[in-house]
């Protein structure tokens, strides 16, 4: 069984031949149409479609000022995406600590975080569980929204994520709630940004597409047609493949019940965020954390064995090598964030899994914890 696989039938290979016969390949039609279509389905007043996430989060960190010499505060529990955008940019990636329930970036310590150097606040949608934007808003900083992860996460508001009106990142890599092979997408209600990321994909580009006009740096963060197509039909999916996913991850929970010492990932509750009741995880991946005392390369090895992939999911960006050596970061900086790190494994998890499938997993699991303990 694989890690991830996405859903793909006869409506996107449909719309995919449809690109294949138009001859049509890039800045067709399909573009502008995506764009539209994701943006009302988030409720934002607009969206520029890029070629991955990674490209998203630069253009939007680049249009909220960020550059040589700024700090912007972040979340080391992450994909490493998140971090390496700010540093694109000459900026520094500010790390603060984690939510222990959540895994996203703690608010009070990204607020103690804030130096005079601050330019942006990065948070991250952890794993699509909604991070609580009104407290970050109170920080009173512009905010970017890693919303890679998040598709189809609520707030307690009931705003979907992507729909407050600051830049939002969503990525449709394979694995995601729909996905295009590569692919991006910023919402955002500031037409102004817009135009600005649309003309940054496209090398810089005048709107009125002069081929001469370059009117300043520019990209090729551009979104080709067949993934536009791909996108449209995920899209018109959605609520489909959303369903399946929170399914799996009911499943999930109830066969991982009586594993002891295994916590799976946290309900939707709106308890910390002072009142609300609409939140809603977009799931993502299906994280769960070990227990303490057991050796997890052991574990994801007899898992492996037995079929089942997993995966450390994901180690702590200020310790991988490069932030290690760049900016001299050390165990112990962030110790939230580094119990959750070294604990956490992602199982097998997409909208067609089976529960015969959740069942198999539960079942390698415990006995795998029987055998190398702590359990
Ligand atoms: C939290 C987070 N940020 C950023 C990215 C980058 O997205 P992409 O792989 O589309 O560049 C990803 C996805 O892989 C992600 O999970």
């Amino acid at each position: 069984m694989p890690l991830a696989r996405p859903v793909i039938g006869d409506l996107e290979i449909e719309r995919v031949l449809e690109v294949l016969r138009s001859r049509r390949l890039s800045l067709g039609p399909l573009l502008a149409e995506f764009e539209h279509e994701f943006a009302r389905r988030v409720g934002a007043a607009h969206a520029s479609a890029v070629s991955s996430g990674t490209a998203g989060l630069h253009l939007a960190l680049r249009a909220a000022g960020v550059s040589d010499g700024d700090e912007v505060v972040t979340s080391p529990f992450s994909f490493v995406a998140s971090a390496n955008v700010v540093v694109y940019e000459r900026a520094r990636p500010v790390f603060a600590d984690i939510d222990p329930v959540t895994f996203n970036l703690d608010p009070d310590a990204a607020a103690a975080a804030v130096t005079e150097r601050t330019t942006a606040l990065l948070p991250v949608h952890i794993f699509g569980y909604p991070v609580d934007l009104g407290a970050f808003e109170r920080i009173g900083l512009p905010i970017v929204e890693d919303a890679c992860e998040a598709l189809g996460a609520v707030d307690a508001d009931g705003v979907p994520v992507g729909g407050r009106g600051h830049p939002a990142v969503f990525g449709f890599y394979a694995n995601k709630q729909i996905a295009t092979g590569e692919g991006g997408m910023v919402t955002t209600a500031d037409a102004a940004l817009k135009e600005r990321i649309d003309s940054e994909r496209n090398q810089g580009r005048a709107p009125d597409m002069d081929w001469l006009d370059h009117d300043r740096l520019g990209f090729n963060y551009r979104l080709g047609e067949i993934a536009c197509a791909l996108g449209l039909a995920q899209l018109q999916r959605l609520d489909e493949l959303l369903a399946g996913r929170a399914r799996v991850a009911g499943a999930y929970r109830e066969a991982l019940a009586e594993i002891e010492g295994v916590d799976p990932p946290c309900e939707d509750s709106t308890a910390a965020r002072g009142g609300g009741s609409q939140i809603r995880r977009g799931w993502f991946v299906y994280v769960i954390q070990l227990p303490r005392d057991v050796d997890r390369d052991s574990i994801v090895r007899a898992l492996s064995a037995r079929g089942i992939p997993s995966k450390p999911y994901f180690p702590a960006v200020h310790l991988m090598s490069y932030y290690r050596e760049r900016f001299g970061h050390r165990e112990g900086e962030f110790p939230v964030c580094e119990d959750v790190a070294a604990r956490s494994i992602a199982l097998p998890f997409f909208p067609e899994m089976t529960e015969s499938q959740v069942e198999q997993v539960a079942e390698s699991l415990r006995e795998v914890l029987g055998m190398v303990g702590g359990a």
